[in-house]
C-alpha cells in the first residue's frame, strides 16, 4: 500500500512541475483536456511533454513567427561555385576515369557507407505508409526500398563487401518501416549490415507561438528536417558503428529519387581526391526560374541558396559560354566524411532552422478536430545543406538529370510516381540503344514506348547491360530483365 502511494504522489509531482513549466512558457493550454485523460494516457503525455525543448520552441517562435518584421536577409556577398561538370571532352572524361579509379578503391576496401533519409513524413505525397514502401519500377512494381536495396546488394556482388546501410526514420514511420524491411527479409541484405536510426521530432506552432494539440493528449510534432540526421546518427551508435567498421566516408541519398546512382564511384573518387568533408551532386537548372536551391558562395564558403533568395538578375545571369551563372540545382545528394559529421556533433551543433507555413489538423478547445483549410501552423526544421558553410574543400560535381535525379514527391503531374516511372524507362531505352537494340519511341516526345525494367541484380549500370545483353534480347513491352 505504501509502495502504491509513493507512485501516486511521483506522479503528482511530475504533472505539477510539468504544468508549472509549462506555464512559465505561457504554453499552459496543452493541459486543456487532463482531466479527460485516463491515467495512461495522462503518463505518456508527461513523457512526451518533458521531452519538448521550451526554450528552443520560445527561440524560433519569436524570430519567426512573432518577431513584426521578417527577419532580416544575411548580406554575404553571393558568388557562383565551381562545379565539375559532366565531361564532354577527352580530359573531362579522363578526369572522370581517374576519380572512378579512387572511388572504386575505395569501395572495395570497405571505406564507404550508405545513408539513407526516409523520416520526412510525404505530405504532398499522401501515400499511406513510409514512402520508401510506394511501389515503384515499371514492370514490377517494386518499392522504392526495393530499388534501393537491389542497388546495394548489386554493389555488394561487384566489389565483394557488405556496405553498411544506415536509414533514418521517424516516430511517424519507424515501426512500419523495419517491419517492411523484416517482412521481406531484408531484400536479400544481411540484417546486420542495414542499421535503423530515429530522427527527433519537433513541436510546430501556431501564429500565436502556442504549440498545437494534435490529440487531447498529444502535442502536435514533426521530425525536424534531414538537418536532423546528424544527431541522429551520433545518438543512435549509428556513427560508432560506422567507426568499428572502418568507415570513412558515407553516401547520403533521399528516398524518393528512383535514379539515385547509390555509391557513384566517380563522386566517391572527386571527393577522396581533394580530402573533402562534404560534396554534393547538382543538375543543370531546366530554366531561370526553376524553384530549386542552388550552389553559390556565400562570402567564399559554398551554399545552397532557396529560390526565393536569387535576385531576377542573379536568376539570368550567363557565364561566357551562355549557361546559368546559379545553375547548379541541388539534388541533395552526398558524400560525407564520417570525421566531419563526428566534429560537427562532437559539441552543440547548430544548424539555422528554417520554418514553413503548413495546415495542420488540430484540436480545438471545444474539443472537436478540426482540418483546416489554409495553413494555420509553422513548422521547423533544419536542412542537411547548412552544413556545408563548416565543410573543407566541399566539391560539387554536376550530373545528368535524366541518368540521376527523378523524385517522387507529388501524387500527379511534375516529380510525381508517373515520370518517375518515364524516367526508368528512358533510362532502360537507352541502354537498350547503346546495345544496338532498337527501342520504339514517341516521334514527338522521343519518350520510350511501353514498359521495361531492368533490376539492378541483372545489370546495375549501362556498361555492365551493354555486356550482358546479347543479340538475341529484343525490346518489348512488359519486358523485365532480373
Ligand atoms: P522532402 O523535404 O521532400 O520531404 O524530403 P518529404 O517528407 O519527402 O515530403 P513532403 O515535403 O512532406 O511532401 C526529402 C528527403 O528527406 C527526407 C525525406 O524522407 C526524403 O527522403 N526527410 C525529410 C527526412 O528524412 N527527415 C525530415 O525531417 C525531412
Amino acid at each position: 500500500m505504501k509502495e502504491v502511494e509513493t507512485v501516486v504522489s511521483q506522479k503528482k509531482l511530475d504533472y505539477a512541475e510539468v504544468l508549472e513549466r509549462y506555464r512559465s512558457y505561457e504554453q499552459q493550454h496543452v493541459f486543456r483536456f487532463w482531466n479527460m485523460l485516463s491515467s495512461h494516457q495522462q503518463q505518456s503525455f508527461l513523457q512526451q511533454l518533458n521531452s519538448i525543448d521550451l526554450d528552443l520552441i520560445k527561440d524560433l517562435s519569436e524570430r519567426f513567427v512573432l518577431a513584426s518584421s521578417s527577419i532580416p536577409e544575411e548580406d554575404g556577398m553571393l558568388s557562383p561555385a565551381e562545379v565539375i561538370a559532366v565531361p564532354r571532352n577527352e580530359q573531362q572524361r579522363k578526369s572522370a576515369a581517374e576519380a572512378a579509379a579512387l572511388g572504386e578503391e575505395a569501395l572495395r576496401a570497405g571505406r564507404i557507407g550508405g545513408i539513407l533519409v526516409a523520416g520526412g513524413q510525404g505530405t504532398r505525397l499522401g501515400f499511406d505508409g513510409p514512402k520508401g514502401k510506394l511501389p515503384i519500377t515499371p514492370v514490377k512494381k517494386k518499392s522504392l526500398f526495393q530499388l534501393h536495396a537491389e542497388k546495394i546488394l548489386a554493389l555488394n556482388r561487384r566489389f565483394k563487401i557488405a556496405l553498411p546501410w544506415y536509414i533514418m526514420t521517424s516516430e511517424t514511420n519507424d515501426a512500419e518501416t523495419r517491419a517492411f524491411f523484416d517482412e521481406n527479409q531484408y531484400f536479400g541484405l544481411a540484417k546486420s549490415d542495414i542499421f535503423f536510426f530515429q530522427q527527433s521530432m519537433i513541436p510546430a506552432v501556431d501564429d500565436k507561438g502556442k504549440l498545437i494539440l494534435s490529440e487531447p493528449d498529444r502535442v502536435f510534432t514533426n521530425p525536424n528536417g534531414h538537418g536532423g540526421t546528424l544527431n541522429a546518427l551520433r545518438d543512435s551508435g549509428a556513427l560508432a558503428n560506422m567507426e568499428n567498421r572502418g568507415i570513412q566516408d558515407v553516401f547520403y541519398f533521399q528516398v524518393d529519387n528512383v535514379l539515385s546512382r547509390i555509391s557513384d564511384p566517380i563522386f566517391i573518387g572527386y571527393h577522396t581526391q581533394v580530402n573533402s568533408d562534404m560534396s554534393c551532386k547538382a543538375v543543370a537548372k531546366k530554366n531561370p526560374h526553376e524553384k530549386v536551391g542552388v550552389f553559390g558562395k556565400l562570402d567564399g564558403k559554398l551554399t545552397v541558396v532557396e529560390y526565393s533568395d536569387l535576385s531576377e538578375a542573379q536568376m539570368q545571369a550567363t557565364n561566357d559560354d551562355g549557361s546559368l551563372m546559379y545553375g547548379a540545382g541541388s539534388i541533395a545528394t552526398h558524400v560525407i566524411k564520417r570525421e566531419f559529421i563526428e566534429d560537427l556533433t562532437g559539441g552543440t551543433l547548430s544548424l539555422p532552422y528554417h520554418v514553413a507555413h503548413k495546415k495542420i489538423a488540430y484540436i480545438a478547445a471545444s474539443g472537436e478536430k478540426i482540418e483546416p483549410e489554409e495553413p494555420n501552423g509553422y513548422k521547423f526544421e533544419t536542412f542537411i545543406f547548412d552544413a556545408l558553410q563548416f565543410a573543407a574543400n566541399p566539391v560539387v560535381m554536376e550530373v545528368e538529370r535524366n541518368e540521376e535525379f527523378s523524385p517522387v514527391k507529388n501524387p500527379n503531374g511534375d516529380a510525381s510516381s508517373e515520370t518517375a516511372i518515364r524516367d526508368l524507362c528512358n533510362l532502360y531505352g537507352r541502354w537498350f540503344e547503346t546495345a544496338g537494340i532498337p527501342v520504339p519511341r514517341d516521334p514527338r516526345t522521343h519518350t520510350v514506348l511501353g514498359d521495361v525494367e531492368i533490376s539492378p541484380l541483372f545489370a546495375l549500370d549501362e556498361s555492365e547491360f551493354v555486356e550482358k545483353s546479347d543479340t538475341g534480347l529484343k525490346f518489348r513491352d512488359g519486358l523485365y530483365l532480373g
